[in-house]
């Protein structure tokens, strides 16, 4: 089939343009964005996303992929005709459809005969049918059919090519045989169930399953902070739940709270959803809430925890939302550093993939070449990406290099144990906290403190 990706260069348009034209498609990616599209013509891919080099090639070397900046040309020599722009946070949640509607305006104004738009960016119930209208308004020739479908996307950052290839279920909010057959057909050698709804039910099943996603996640960070405080360890807790076949054990890993640009953006949409419906929405509020205190409490546990101490540098390990991206957006490692350079705190950072950015808080930062480095005569070490070449850290290593030996580890993937017989002061998050680790602590604090007595230091933690 032929295919046309309209946002052809971003996350969503790229890995699943790429996908189809590994699957034989003839597929076109274009995008208003000049740069990108000159870069992908001369082989630089915008993402990083692991896999998507090599699929990417391949689509390339069997004639299977072409990228233009010409919309006209892209949706006239197509069948199927994929929306994948960007839908970005508006004002008080409410997502921002402006480039979706100029994308399916452009569309319809071009269209010369039967095509399938099909909606894949993440859209608020009801906009298929708006996209409807808008067609009735502006495709100009009367006697020209098309249809709106909507098929919403379920890629991670990280493996969304993986995903894109080896799906776990496929929607399709069709209202029509014709387009439904076309789309049922265009996913044919795809090996998953393939569910077909009505427009509003699958833009409603995107929805459904990030705020489910999310609720998971802050579910357990709330569970870890009550391990934490009644002595109990949110580790054992996980495994003792995870074999309880309703409960299962992924997306509840404890951590900095969910970041990137998918989960809160998306709960907030639907909470406007809910609210403009007059729906209670109280769960979904309290689960974006209980996000927020993540990045509080992490801040909290270093003021406390470093508090009578002449704080020289925090490290912060890892600044993208998760590992597998260079994406920063969003990303709770960003939101902590922000708060840190606000407390006065200097900051060193450390990323595999993120080189370094910009904050927005002005202060002290730099950015290293090295873990190494950065931990390098820190007061504190933060890891705050759950990247595989943290979880390789020589602790021994680490305690010799810190200034004060303070590791907060905010993705649980160090081992406490080990940390703790390597004379760290390591916390986790909903780990438990030994009392003879904070005794030695204070003497170790106090052994490299400047500037304060070591009385001071270990009546404050005693
Ligand atoms: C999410 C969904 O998982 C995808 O299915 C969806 O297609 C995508 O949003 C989207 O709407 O486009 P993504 O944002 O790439 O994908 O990342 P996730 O892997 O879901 O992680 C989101 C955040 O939750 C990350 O900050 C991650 O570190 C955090 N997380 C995830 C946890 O804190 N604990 C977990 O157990 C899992």
């Amino acid at each position: 089939m032929k295919i046309a990706m309209i946002g052809g260069t971003g996350y969503v348009g790229l890995v699943t343009g790429v996908g189809f034209a590994s699957r034989g498609h003839d597929v076109v990616c274009m995008d208003i964005d000049e740069r990108k599209i000159d870069g992908l013509h001369h082989g630089v891919i915008p993402i990083y996303e692991e896999g998507l080099d090599k699929l990417l090639q391949e689509a390339w070397n069997n004639k299977r992929i072409s990228f233009t900046t010409e919309l006209n040309k892209a949706v006239v020599e197509s069948d199927v005709i994929f929306v994948t722009v960007g839908t970005p946070e508006g004002k008080n949640g409410k997502t921002n459809r402006s480039y979706l509607m100029s994308a399916l305006k452009s569309i319809a104004q071009a269209i010369d005969s039967y095509k399938v738009v099909v909606i894949k960016s993440t859209v608020p119930v009801g906009t298929g049918h708006m996209a409807g209208n808008l067609f009735k308004k502006y495709v100009k020739d009367p006697s020209v059919t098309y249809d709106i479908v909507s098929n919403p996307e379920f890629l991670r950052e990280g493996t969304a090519v993986q995903d894109f290839l080896y799906p776990e279920r496929v929607i399709i909010g069709a209202e029509s045989e014709k387009a439904s057959v076309i789309m049922q057909e265009l996913y044919k050698s795809f090996d998953a169930p393939i569910i077909v709804t009505d427009i509003k039910s699958s833009e409603m099943i995107k929805y459904a399953c990030n705020a489910y996603l999310a609720t998971r996640i802050s579910f357990v960070n709330e569970i870890a902070e009550i391990c934490q405080k009644v002595d109990a360890d949110v580790s054992m807790v996980l495994a003792g739940m995870k074999y309880d076949k309703r409960i299962g054990g992924l997306y509840l890993n404890p951590g900095p709270g969910f970041g990137g640009p998918c989960l809160s953006k998306d709960i907030k949409s639907l909470i406007h959803i809910g609210k403009k419906a007059k729906a209670n929405v109280s769960l979904l509020k309290s689960v974006l809430k209980r996000n927020e205190v993540q990045i509080k409490n992490i801040l909290n546990t270093i003021q406390c925890e470093l508090m009578g101490i002449e704080v020289k540098k925090v490290a912060v390990l890892g600044l993208s939302f998760k590992a597998g991206t260079n994406d920063i957006r969003n990303s709770p490692a960003v939101h902590l550093i922000d708060k840190l350079l606000d407390s006065g705190y200097h900051v060193s950072a450390y990323d595999p993939v993120v080189r370094n950015y910009e904050p927005d808080s002005k202060g002290s930062i730099i950015f290293t070449q090295s873990a190494r480095e950065t931990i390098q005569e820190a007061d504190c070490v933060i890891i705050m990406t759950e990247w595989n070449e943290f979880k390789e850290l020589d602790v021994q290593d680490m305690n010799k290099l810190m200034r004060t030996p303070l590791v907060i580890d905010t993705r649980n993937i160090l081992s406490a144990k080990l940390a703790h017989e390597a004379g760290l002061h390591y916390i986790g998050i909903g780990t438990r906290i030994q009392n003879v680790q904070k005794g030695n602590r204070s003497r170790t604090l106090s052994f490299r403190l400047s500037g304060f007595s070591a009385k001071n230091v270990t009546t404050q933690n005693s």
